[in-house]
């Protein structure tokens, strides 16, 4: 699936939820703000990243779990194995399938390659819920005020929050070298 298929399919998927559309829509722009870094990957993460929430979809939902149900109907609807691997693993995806019971399902998806999950991950952390840029330690401390403490996404997050903020310093670090903000 080429770039501009998956952003109509995102598109359509998400368009009864407007602001998983907008902040999707900026995760898509952090990525192309990535592309000095990716080289031949660029487009793979490109995609990925305009169809990562696509397992908010009411279409979509099957475990529960955004990143495995966005992942298999991507899979199903025949999409590159990688861009289901990114989609499947970004962000808290693993600390959230571990508390949910699906480490299984997730296992169904082979764990992408360090540099693709950290370059995905650190688009979603650089974008606001509303599709604004905002710094990684803001979106976390957001993602934990909006879920209570209780809440899965809560203690996933809490417990991933380390881990996500040096993959998102690791891009970071990447992208000042070559001379990008
Ligand atoms: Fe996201």
């Amino acid at each position: 699936m080429d770039l501009r298929l998956a952003y109509r399919t995102a598109e359509s998927l998400l368009a009864g939820i407007p602001l998983r559309w907008a902040h999707s829509r900026q995760v898509l722009e952090q990525a192309r703000v990535l592309a000095p870094i990716l080289g031949t990957d660029a487009d793979l993460v490109a995609v990925a990243a305009v169809l990562h929430d696509v397992g908010y979809a009411a279409s979509v939902v099957d475990t529960g779990q955004h990143m495995i149900d966005g992942a298999r109907y991507l899979s199903r609807v025949g999409l590159d194995p990688m861009v289901c691997s990114l989609v499947a693993y970004h962000s808290s995806s693993e600390w959230e399938a571990a508390e949910l019971g699906l480490t299984a399902e997730l296992a169904e998806f082979r764990r992408p390659q360090a540099e693709l999950l950290e370059a995905i991950t650190y688009c979603d952390l650089t974008s606001s819920p509303n599709g604004t840029v905002v710094d990684p330690v803001s979106r976390l401390d957001e993602v934990l005020r909006r879920y209570g403490t209780e809440h899965v996404v809560h203690r996933a997050v809490s417990a991933a929050r380390p881990a996500l903020l040096t993959m998102a310093d690791h891009v970071a670090k990447r992208l000042a070298e070559v001379g990008s903000p």
